[in-house]
């Protein structure tokens, strides 16, 4: 059974196995993802882009991700289900962000995760007297896309890699029981992993995390357009999709369904009565 101490307790330089954490927005995609045998489930708020063909996460409200939380737990998984704080819902106080957390928690969250490092403090605080675990996310968050000048590879520098590290810190001292580290050069990613007493969850930040997180439609080969580099599909249920619906349709079109064992039938009495 997945729970937040068992998570925070799994530190890859301690023994423990890697951590595996997948996004998933409704019941279907929570129960594949447990039967897959994942720790966490991530309602991401790149439902955005994976279901509902927003350009960007910065679209999705604390409503959007609760309709989609409740989804995902009414599928009942074992693992952790884990909501993410959509952009400028903690960003106006701790009562703020208090109550969005509130409302992802009473939608079946069991933590929340929130991107951004020491201007974040405050606010983990906050949620984590209100009794809500907190998961970070530092380097390449997508809420900071524009701020960035686009979804552009962080900890490029020394600086900026210091910078990633000092936050990652902060966080662990605030509270937070995991972090996500993601689109950062792999060796930031393991100077982090290794200074920090929480485990790292990561995504494009190489392997020398204590978990991997990917986005349920990327891993299974549902995006299309441009795959990042830190991709792997391990399917590719979008063509296999099309091809199934193509075919459907032809079918149809040629007549071909419904043959008899596709429809109900009539009793003897009935068939004479419609053929009158
Ligand atoms: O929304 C999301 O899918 C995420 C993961 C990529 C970490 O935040
Ligand atoms: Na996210």
């Amino acid at each position: 059974i997945a729970t937040v101490p068992a998570i925070a307790g799994s530190k890859v330089r301690s023994g423990s196995r890697p951590l595996v954490m997948v996004t998933a927005y409704d019941a279907p995609g929570a129960r594949i993802a447990d039967d897959g045998g994942v720790d966490m489930i991530l309602v991401g708020d790149s439902v955005a882009m994976a279901v509902l063909g927003m350009p960007d996460t910065l679209g999705v409200r604390v409503r959007d991700i609760a309709h989609h939380v409740a989804a995902v737990r009414r599928a009942q998984p074992r693992a952790l289900v884990v909501a993410d704080l959509p952009w400028l819902s903690y960003h106006r106080g701790r009562r703020r962000a208090v109550e969005a957390a509130g409302k992802l928690v009473r939608a079946g969250a069991q933590a929340v995760k929130l991107e951004g490092g020491r201007e974040r403090l405050d606010v983990i605080d906050a949620l984590v007297r209100a009794q809500i675990p907190v998961m970070g996310h530092l380097g390449l968050t997508p809420q900071s896309a524009n701020v960035f000048g686009g979804m552009v590879v962080q900890g490029r520098s020394i600086v900026a890699a210091e910078r990633i590290l000092a936050d990652a810190m902060a966080l662990e001292q605030a509270g937070v029981f995991a972090m996500v580290l993601e689109g950062i050069p792999a060796p930031i990613a393991s100077v982090v992993t290794a200074r920090v007493g929480v485990p790292t969850i990561g995504i494009g930040a190489g392997a020398g995390c204590d978990g991997q997180v990917l986005v349920f439609h990327d891993l299974l080969g549902f995006a299309d357009g441009h795959r990042p580099r830190f991709v792997k599909t391990y399917a590719e249920l979008g063509a296999a999709a099309r091809e199934a619906v193509a075919a459907w349709a032809k079918d149809v079109t040629e007549g071909a369904y419904p043959d008899d064992a596709h429809a109900y039938r009539a009793s003897t009495e009935l068939a004479a009565w419609a053929e009158r």
